[in-house]
């Protein structure tokens, strides 16, 4: 159900593997609005910073801050899956993104001021014109407070492990539901205590926790949502 007159700003944030980015890109295509995933920006800095920047298990945080004026992001619309995909300096990295190397550091560098105001900016610029639906942490809290919608999506840990353990078994990468909830874990804790708009879901969003639920019973629910809401 395309729907080109109505052009809102959508916000979808909430806890990491809870499915936010493909229930916004299911949204998207839906009604026939355009899918942002900040996470793939934070994640495709972290990229840059690997590549370029990553000395003794580490990432030099003043070598990454002097050259971020380097790191030119865009979305580019994949006409056969007729979804967004993000590049780095001209180069497709919507997979490269997605390894585990990435989401060991990714909390890391998205706790950087420097890095959020950069990122921030850049969001509020791709959305400001509406029709768009953006996933991520602070999307209803601070990049865009006055959003139309706002949903917050959560789920138990142990379940958010199993989803994405699953996803990296298909992958077929080597490592072990343990490491998946750890992971999962820290970044929670790193993403929920940094001092800069910390994860947390804004007065008027709405809750949705999936632990229970399906992702067909959670996308219908949020399609409702949506329905009511703009009358469509
Ligand atoms: O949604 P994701 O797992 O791809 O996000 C990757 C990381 O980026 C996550 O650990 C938190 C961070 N992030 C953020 O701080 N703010 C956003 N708006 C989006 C993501």
């Amino acid at each position: 159900m395309k729907n080109n007159k109505i052009k809102p700003i959508i916000a979808i944030d909430g806890y990491s593997s809870t499915g936010k980015s493909s229930y916004a890109k299911m949204l998207a295509k839906e009604f026939g609005w355009i899918h942002i995933d900040t996470g793939a920006m934070y994640r495709a800095v972290t990229l840059y910073a690997i590549e370029n920047f990553y000395k003794n298990n580490t990432i030099d945080e003043l070598a990454l801050l002097a050259h971020l004026n380097d790191i030119h992001l865009d979305f580019k619309l994949n006409s056969d899956s007729n979804t967004n995909e993000i590049y780095l300096n001209g180069k497709n990295v919507e997979n490269r993104i997605r390894a585990f190397d990435i989401s060991e550091h990714v909390s890391w560098v998205a706790k950087i001021p420097e890095v959020r105001e950069y990122l921030v900016k850049q969001q509020r610029n791709i959305g400001k014109k509406g029709g768009i639906v953006m996933d991520g942490r602070d999307i209803g809290t601070v990049v865009f407070p006055n959003a139309d919608l706002k949903f917050f999506i959560t789920a138990s840990i142990e379940e958010r492990a199993k989803r994405r353990f699953t996803e990296y078994k298909n992958k077929h990468k080597n490592i072990s539901l343990e490491e998946v909830q750890e992971n999962l874990k820290q970044r929670d804790y790193i993403d929920g205590s940094r001092s800069v708009s910390p994860l947390t879901q804004a007065a008027d969003a709405i809750l949705i926790d999936n632990t229970h639920l399906s992702k067909e019973e959670t996308y219908n629910k949020m399609v409702q949502i949506v329905k009511d809401k703009f009358q469509i």
